[in-house]
């Protein structure tokens, strides 16, 4: 009888699971949802443009993170988003991955735009190390594997996993590879999902700084558009970002574009 019981729950679980596995393919499949086209004119944009008009975003504990955001991302305008801790800045990737609806304003992925992210904790599933790189285990994809991985100073990891096509546990994996290994594994696969615009949200905050150069400077020659959010990075890299963006932890931020003056600070703005 106890194992009957036990058995319930475990299908209690699993038909939870398989609901929320149909809402989010659902949602998934809904492009209007994860697509906010704009007007006709803005349709028309053929440049890839990700942009943010007039946004306020309030994060699930109602305080109001971003205030009156604008900013017009376009291919090889690198941005540097700062800002301190709980300061909204991957409240701000939430909103731009469509977690989050912004409270007022708009956010506009227009001209083709394809935005991909890797998140601040790195994810590992279970499976082989051409799925880790989000690849199918065919072996037309090793060499694009092998370069990848040579990119981001990973070349050896194939011989250390026991091939491409060995299968490790998830757990295996996030034990196995050091956090700085982990956090070059998630960037690899980034690299190989071709997005327009990739957001790299401190994912780079374990790698040692040669290594972030050669990933940052693979990202720019794929022609793959960064979106950084950290709390430093190299003098050297910083040359190379075009629009500044930091958040004061108040809702205010301030944005500048390199070599140029301050184009918008919400803080000088009247408060509404
Ligand atoms: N699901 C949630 N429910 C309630 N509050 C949340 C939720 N998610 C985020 N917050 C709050 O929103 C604020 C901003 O969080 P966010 O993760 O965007 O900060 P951050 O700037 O990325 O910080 P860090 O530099 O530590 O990564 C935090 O105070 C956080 O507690
Ligand atoms: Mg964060």
């Amino acid at each position: 009888m106890t194992d009957f019981v036990q058995l319930a729950t475990h299908f209690t679980d699993l038909s939870a699971h398989a609901t929320r596995i149909a809402d989010f393919v659902r949602l998934a499949d809904d492009r209007s949802c994860v697509r906010p086209w704009g007007s006709e004119a803005e349709r028309d944009v053929s440049t890839p443009t990700i942009v943010f008009q007039s946004m306020d975003m309030i994060s699930p504990d109602e305080l109001c993170r971003i205030k009156d955001f604008d900013l017009r991302i376009t291919p090889n305008q690198h941005v540097y988003i700062t800002g301190p801790n709980g300061s909204g800045k991957t409240s701000l990737v939430r909103v731009l991955t469509r977690l989050w609806p912004p409270t007022r304003g708009r956010v506009l992925i227009l001209g083709g735009a394809t935005i991909a992210c890797a998140p601040q904790d790195t994810v590992v599933y279970s499976g082989t190390l051409l799925e880790q790189l989000g690849m199918t285990n065919d072996t037309n994809n090793d060499d694009e594997a092998c370069r990848t991985l040579m990119c981001v100073n990973l070349a050896s990891l194939p011989l250390r996993t026991g091939g491409m096509r060995r299968f490790w546990t998830r757990a295996r994996w996030a034990e196995t590879l050091s956090p700085g290994e982990l956090q070059r594994l998630a960037l690899a696969r980034l690299m190989l999902e071709k997005p327009t615009f990739a957001i790299l949200d401190e994912a780079t905050s374990s790698i040692d700084m040669p290594t972030e150069r050669a990933i940052y400077e693979e990202f720019w020659r794929r022609n793959i558009t960064t979106i950084t959010i950290g709390h430093r990075m190299d003098p050297s890299l910083m040359e190379r970002i075009a629009i500044f963006v930091t958040l004061d932890g108040k809702g205010g931020h301030v944005t500048r574009r390199q070599g140029e003056e301050l184009v918008f600070d919400s803080r000088r703005r009247p408060t509404q």
